[in-house]
This record gives structure tokens, sequence and C-alpha cells, in this order.
């Protein structure tokens, strides 16, 4: 038999039922495409399975203690069961264990795209959050006044979401974990502000955190505006990357972006201004009038019927004196995907020249 046909044929039992999988699948993997809901918190299917919180254990047959699903590999024959009483228990103590050193689970959803993970299992297993008393870990850095990224480690699960994603998604290296037990921290090289560090804000730490420690300071800033965020998903102008973003809108403002975690080119990255240079859009600075420039130099509003008369007749002018090679379209990366197109149909259709290019290519 080929080691194909053979790899094929392994099967394991899940919640009774068997089940095929993959050399070098994990439990959780395996139980995630057979839908089996075992609850996760410090796992990110971006990257390495890391074993901490434990929230994924489950119950394999001949084994004395349940064992993390994201960090155990499936083998052929295995019976593992991912919800017994004991195992639902085992979730809900751990949870409250978390939860209780908390200051807060319930968070805004504008932190993060992660940040309701915490809350919504509290929720579903019906964990109390001040169940245990003591020393509490985790302590917010208040004096970091970069305009990005809220560091609220008051609600730091110690997940390592935020370090992994930024070395393994980002292979930035910005962000690690000092000291040890309760005062273990997420800290900068040498503790420094982050703007001091090599963090190049691109945002991903702040969306893969899932209680919200980390947050989107910009978006949170219309936390209080009221309406219900609701999400658009387009791909984001600045590049030619191509990258999946949710636009989040509150009403008619734009609050803020998150990345599609399900995007074919990003998978949940972005760089600083995909994420966070948004504030154009409704800038009080921008235009919304035609200028046009006097013999001195300075601007006069005029109508739009006006303008575009007037640079109808300058591209007129430009086309009679020096041919169709004279016109040259250049988009801007803020623009909208439909005027980009437009411009580019604009300048091929009416001229006749392939001179087209948009600011973002460079
Ligand atoms: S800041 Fe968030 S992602 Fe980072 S370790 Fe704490 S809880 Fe996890
Ligand atoms: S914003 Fe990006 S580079 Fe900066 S710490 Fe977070 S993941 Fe690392
Ligand atoms: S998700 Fe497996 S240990 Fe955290």
């Amino acid at each position: 038999m080929t080691t194909k046909a053979t790899e094929r044929k392994q099967t394991m039992t899940l919640d009774g039922l068997e089940v095929p999988f993959s050399p070098g699948e994990t439990l959780y993997e395996v139980a995630r495409r057979h839908l089996a809901p075992v609850p996760t918190l410090c796992y990110d299917p971006r990257l390495e399975a890391f074993g901490a919180c434990r929230l994924c254990i489950v119950e394999v047959q001949g084994m004395k203690a349940p064992v993390a699903s994201c960090t155990t590999k499936a083998l052929q024959g295995m019976v593992v069961s991912t919800a017994t009483p004991s195992v639902e228990k085992f979730r809900k103590t751990l949870l409250e264990l978390v939860v209780s050193e908390n200051r807060e689970v319930e968070v805004n959803p504008l932190r993060g795209f992660a940040s309701q993970e915490l809350s919504t299992l509290v929720n579903r297993y019906g964990a109390r959050t001040g169940r245990f008393q003591g020393k509490h870990s985790g302590k917010s850095n208040k004096t970091d006044l970069n305009p990005f990224i809220l560091r609220d480690y008051d609600l730091c699960i110690s997940c390592y979401r935020c370090v992994r994603v930024c070395a393994e998604q980002e292979g930035d290296y910005a962000i690690s974990v000092m000291n040890r037990g309760f005062s273990t921290q997420i800290t900068t090289e040498f503790n420094a502000d982050l703007r001091d560090s090599a963090c190049t804000f691109c945002g991903q730490c702040v969306q893969t955190c899932p209680t919200g420690a980390l947050a989107d300071k910009k978006a949170l800033r219309s936390a209080d505006l009221p309406g219900e965020i609701e999400k658009t998903r387009t791909i984001c102008p600045y590049c030619g990357v191509g990258c999946s973003v949710d636009i989040m809108t509150k009403g008619d403002r734009m609050v803020g972006v998150q990345p599609a975690m399900d995007g074919p080119a990003n998978q949940g990255a972005l760089c600083i201004k995909g994420q966070f240079a948004f504030d154009f859009v409704q800038h009080n600075d921008r235009l919304k009038t035609p200028l046009l420039r006097q013999s001195d130099g300075s601007f006069k509003e005029i109508g739009w019927e006006e303008a575009l008369e007037f640079a109808a007749q300058g591209f007129r002018r430009s086309l009679e004196k020096h041919g169709r090679r004279s016109v040259y379209g250049i988009a801007s990366g803020r623009a909208p995907h439909e005027a980009a197109y437009s411009m580019q149909k604009f300048v091929r259709a009416g001229f006749g020249t392939h001179y087209v290019d948009n600011c973002s290519r460079a």
C-alpha cells in the first residue's frame, strides 16, 4: 500500500463518531473540522499552538488527565471526548480563575476583532467573575501615549497571542514577556513606549487580543457615538496587495477598520495605513468644492460645472497640440475603487492611451 493510501485511512473516534484525519493534525483541528464546539482562548489558527489557557482540554481514552487539544496530535485509533461533564466543569473553573482577576469582562467591540472572545465564553459557561479573590496580574501602561494602541493590561490573561502574532506574522518581535507569575507583563524592548520600539503599528496584536487588553485607540474615540456598529467588507485601496478589510461604521460615520481574518491576501494582517489611516475620509479640512488656481497663485472656489468645463478645455488643448500621449491619469490611493476605475476608463476610452497609474503602486 502506498504511503498516501495509508495516510488517507487514518481515523479516530471523536465524541462517539469515527472520523478521518490527516497526519500532523491536532485534536483541536480535527474537532473544529467536525464542528465540535471546543472553546479556546490562546489559540489563533494563524499561529503555532501554544497550550497556555488549557480551555481546549479534551479527554483521551487511556490518558490519566485531560490534554490540551490544540497541542496534541491526532493518532490512529484515539478515542476522544470533547465535552464530558468533568471537562466542561474544568473549563468553567479555568474561566472563573481568569475573569476573577480582570477589571472588566464585557468590553466595547471597537477595541478589536477578537475582543469579545473572553466575554462570549464567560457567558456560554455562566462563569462567575468574582469567585476567586487575591492578587491580580497585569498592570496597564497608561503612560504610553502612542496614538494607536491602548495597552490596558489589567485585562490581560497572558495568552501571548499578541507576542506570537508580532513575531510569527509580522516578523517584528516588538513585544515580549517579562517577569514571572503574577508579575508577568507584556512589554517592549527595555520596557519603553511602543513608539520607541520596533513596532510598525500594524495592529495585529490588537486584533488578536481575546480580551481587549490591547485596543484600537482611534476606534474607541467613537465608543460613545450612538448606533450599532456595522461592518462592510471591502479591499484596502492603499497598495496593490489587495488586503480585505471590514470598514466599521456607526450611522454615516466611519469609526474604524478591522482586517478580514479570511482575507485571501492578508489573513488578518494589515499595515499601519490600512489599519489606522482613515481619518481623511471625514476630516474637516477635506475639500468639498472645486478650487481654481488664479494668476497670483491663490485659489478661488468655483462650481462643478465651471470646473469640469475648465478641465475639459485643458484636455482638449493638450490633445490638439501634443496628441493622445500628452494625457496621463493617476489615481489616488485614498480614492474609492470606483473612482480609480472610472479614471482609467476615462483616460483609456476618452483619449486612447494606456498612460494610467495609481499612487499606491509606488
Ligand atoms: S495583551 Fe491580550 S493578546 Fe496579549 S497576552 Fe494579554 S490578553 Fe493575550
Ligand atoms: S502593532 Fe504590529 S508590530 Fe506593533 S507590537 Fe503589535 S503586532 Fe507588533
Ligand atoms: S487553546 Fe489550547 S491551550 Fe489555549
